[in-house]
């Protein structure tokens, strides 16, 4: 028999996440921009099935229908996205009234609905414009960033109760600039890291601007989890220490320390890198985590080749991706490792002490491939199971001692899995993408009965 559900605080945040491109559709609707995802997204081979997001779950007519549910599941707080092409078409200069309109309709429905609104202000869909001019490459898009954040929230600064300015820039830079195989599809391997450095520093520069307009309650939606060595070799323990520096501490560090976690790592970034760390280090009000699963990792082998995701790492890496075996896999082939979490939130606690912020796990969740509703159900059990495994092990780091104020559900409905298209499910919610139609998964309504 399994323990009983462990008992959460009263106040625990329970939430339901989401993205605009994942979601929203209605691309060329009221003026809004492109972004970097659908000129990515429309390049023939970028795209799983060709899919894009042009329509995705239609959220932009249909969010009514979609708080509604989210109401009747009872989460206290929704995470979802803004799209800076919305709210400014070419990313600077004038707002577009109907682009930042419907977020204030969204805010008014969550507020009405007695949910929490958590926005993010990137999540990935870099208005073209900016992109062409140099992107997060570009200096100049970190205070683009930030003005786009004045704007946002000095209109919806009264309402949104939770503010992240980035949703993982780990992912940006590795997959967006030094890999490819997320847009914008730049190749760049180290040259990506000014990437890196421009979001953190968009990321400070927007924490102030948010505080200037008022707003309160600022963190960060940052990508997180442990790196384990194949081996206690030596070797592989150093390539695993060197790869959570890349993409763990390089992220974390500046905004929680202000530094850069290696000096090899601060002498590559643009500057000035001082100043531009007090900026990025503006003290946060929390910090979020999302987390899928561990990375296991070995020196580099003779003839062997480094890859994440498919992806090719460029050539002269001291380390490589090895599989992690001996746990179930999702349908999306990640595996699950429910103490992942668990031990991701026991690295951040030992590593930053007090100057730790409390923590919001602002992303968790798998990917099945569910069957069709019938009857008005989805079974989905492999995913319930999921999601109880991931809060037994967070609530087990809180009893640990860690200070851990919330979960986000990844994801509230089915929605449009990046480089991975549709197939992918994440939703506890399903989606017919042919009628649009919504059908509450088994897994939504164990979530109800969690939240109580
Ligand atoms: C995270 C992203 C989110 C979603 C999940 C599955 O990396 O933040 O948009 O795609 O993965």
């Amino acid at each position: 028999m399994t323990d009983p559900f462990p008992t959460f605080p009263a106040d625990f945040l329970w939430g339901a996440a989401s993205a605009s491109y994942q979601v929203e559709g209605a691309v060329d609707e009221d003026g809004r921009g492109r972004s970097v995802w659908d000129t990515f997204s429309a390049e023939p081979g970028r795209v799983v099935d060709g899919d894009t997001g042009a329509v995705a779950a239609d959220h932009y007519h249909r969010y009514a229908e979609d708080v509604a549910l989210l109401r009747d599941l009872g989460v206290g707080a929704y995470r979802f996205s803004i799209a800076w092409p919305r709210v400014q078409p070419d990313g600077s200069g004038p707002v577009n009234e109907a682009g930042l309109g419907f977020y204030d309709r969204l805010v008014d429905e969550l507020c009405a609905a007695g949910i929490a609104p958590a926005a993010t202000l990137f999540h990935w869909d870099t208005p073209q414009a900016i992109e062409d001019a140099g992107g997060w490459l570009s200096r100049d898009t970190a205070e683009r960033f930030a003005d786009y954040a004045s704007i946002v929230g000095e209109r919806l600064g009264d309402r949104v109760r939770m503010w992240m300015p980035l949703n993982e820039p780990v992912v940006v830079t590795m997959f967006g600039y030094a890999l490819g195989n997320h847009a914008p599809g730049r190749a760049l391997g180290f040259e990506a890291l000014p990437a890196a450095h421009h979001q953190l520093l968009g990321h400070g520069l927007a924490v102030r601007a948010l505080r200037a307009a008022g707003c309160s309650s600022i963190g960060i939606a940052s990508n997180h989890a442990p790196v384990w060595a194949a081996s206690g070799s030596e070797e592989d323990t150093q390539a695993a220490s060197a790869y959570s520096t890349l993409v763990n501490w390089l992220f974390a560090d500046p905004v929680l320390r202000g530094e850069y976690p290696a000096p090899e790592l601060a002498a590559m970034v643009p500057g000035p890198v001082v100043e531009d760390l007090k900026t990025i280090s503006e003290p946060l009000d929390w910090f979020g985590i999302n987390y899928y699963r561990p990375t296991l990792i070995g020196a580099l082998t003779d003839g062997g080749e480094g890859h994440v995701e498919g992806a090719m790492l460029p050539p002269g890496l001291p380390f490589e991706p090895r599989e992690i075996t001996g746990y179930p896999r999702t349908d999306f082939d990640w595996p699950v490792v429910p103490d992942g979490l668990r031990e991701t939130v026991a690295l951040f606690t030992e590593r930053y002490g007090d100057a730790l912020p409390p923590l919001y796990i602002t992303e968790s969740g798998c990917s099945y491939h569910d069957p069709d509703p019938v009857d008005g159900r989805v079974p989905d059990p492999d995913r319930i199971a999921y999601h109880d495994a991931h809060l037994r092990a967070l609530h087990q780091a809180m009893a640990d001692g860690a200070d851990v104020r919330g979960y986000f559900a990844w994801s509230a409905t089915d929605n449009f899995e990046w480089a991975a298209g549709y197939r992918e499910r994440f939703g506890l919610v399903h989606v017919d993408y042919a009628t649009q139609r919504r059908t509450p998964k088994d897994s939504y309504h164990w979530y109800k009965s969690i939240i109580g």
